[in-house]
């Protein structure tokens, strides 16, 4: 095997060549990363306020990640669940430890898994009485494998590939009356982002989550939040719906489980949990020594460096300099944050603004056409925070007319 060159052409070339082109990707190759930072094939430094589509919550590289990765191939890489290993306990029980609600795990590779996991489990837990259906959020975002994708409220991503999973029924964010509206005898189970992510960095009111718990208490049926996006800290608080003193019947996490290194899990109550019995589910790299031992690291990085209480730092720096921002031009709507979670929704398409950034070093996202979404590292030093926001300034104030 050849490498065949190391410029970011070179690259690029292969892939045009032999990668399946599903991506709209920048041209492009990172090579490095430490921190709030990444260098290209060329040496450039760019300051990523969007790392890793948020599975970067404490940097490029974090040190006591790197370490235990490292230590952890040398010992051993992988072995199925017929096997019982140290670090998927120790793993389980930080992550049941921080939930108010003593659940237990199930580990897997991504956020689509965890959410698959949920809907598996939801479905066991109303077989009894025939319940299968699950009320979700339109402009949620739960994953691309079929079960995930059905549970997506948004249509365009549903285009071409349907028939989907049955038993969905979207309803508005934010709304209980629709979800009571939404309740019928073969309803189990409620799914919602407590933080919507990909629908634009969605808050909801503050009656919403405990109105949700009150109607699943009411008709008997499992609260599921997906906190793949806001979870493990990245709102201030380990699981973003902490925030409204709600307890669910399952979480499911991924993105930042594990410091970069790929992981999902889902979380539910001893109770329902037990309906996965042997058989019932599993994936053969979910909960792999390695994934384990950087979620145990990047909780004791999170942790030994106060980084829940830098969040709503974080958010404050942030929020003042966009409200300041906003009164200077009529282009943002609104500013929309809660912990390193930020939105700024636009009245024109986001894409300009994303590419001047790029252009001058700054990497940031745009989702839902017109919303600017930042998931800057929770240990983002204050210099780079200036200098990103400085550009991410200038990029809005001179929008391309
Ligand atoms: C809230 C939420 N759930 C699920 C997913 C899917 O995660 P993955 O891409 O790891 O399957 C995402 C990804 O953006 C997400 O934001």
């Amino acid at each position: 095997m050849t490498m065949e060159s190391t410029s970011s052409a070179g690259v690029i070339a292969q892939f045009q060549k032999y990668v399946i082109g599903n991506y709209t990707r920048y041209p492009v190759c990172l090579t490095r990363g430490e921190g709030s930072l990444v260098w290209d094939a060329e040496g450039r430094r760019y300051l990523d306020f969007f790392p890793g589509w948020g599975c970067n919550l404490i940097g490029h590289c974090p040190p006591r990640v790197v370490e235990a990765v490292r230590e952890q191939v040398g010992q051993l890489i992988h072995v199925p669940n017929t096997w019982y290993t140290k670090a998927q306990g120790e793993l389980a029980k930080a992550l049941s430890e921080r939930t108010d609600f003593g659940g237990q795990c199930f580990f897997c590779n991504s956020g689509a898994e965890a959410n698959e996991a949920a809907i598996k489990l939801a479905r066991l837990h109303g077989q009894p009485d025939k319940r299968y259906k699950i009320i979700t959020t339109l402009n949620s975002f739960h994953g691309r494998t079929m079960g995930a994708l059905s549970a997506t409220g948004q249509p365009k991503y549903h285009a071409g590939v349907e028939p989907l999973l049955a038993g969905f029924k979207y309803v508005p964010f934010g709304d209980l009356a629709a979800v009571e509206k939404a309740i019928d005898a073969e309803t189990i189970a409620i799914l919602v982002e407590p933080i919507q992510g990909e629908g634009g960095i969605n808050v909801p009111p503050d009656d919403y989550l405990p109105g949700l718990r009150r109607l699943a208490d009411e008709r008997g049926l499992l609260l599921m939040f997906d906190e793949v996006q806001a979870g493990m800290g990245r709102t201030g608080k380990w699981y973003a719906h902490q925030h409204w003193h709600v307890q669910p019947d399952v979480v499911t996490l991924a993105k930042a489980l594990a410091g970069g290194v790929a992981a999902g899990a889902m979380i539910a109550r001893p109770a329902i949990a037990e309906k996965l019995k042997p058989g019932t589910h599993a994936a053969t790299f979910g909960g792999n020594p390695i994934a384990c031992r950087a979620a145990l690291a990047t909780i004791e990085t999170i942790e030994s460096e106060g980084l829940l209480e830098r969040a709503s730092w974080l958010e404050g720096q942030f929020r003042a300099r966009l409200v300041a921002l906003q009164s200077r031009t009529p282009l943002i709507r609104e500013v929309r944050a809660k912990g390193s979670m930020i939105g700024i929704e636009l009245s024109s398409p986001g894409a300009p603004v994303v590419q001047k950034c790029l252009e001058r070093g700054l990497l940031v996202n745009c989702t839902h056409h017109t919303v600017i979404r930042l998931l800057p590292a929770l240990n983002l030093p204050e210099d780079l925070l200036e200098e990103g926001c400085a550009i991410l300034e200038d990029a809005i104030v001179n929008y391309p007319q």
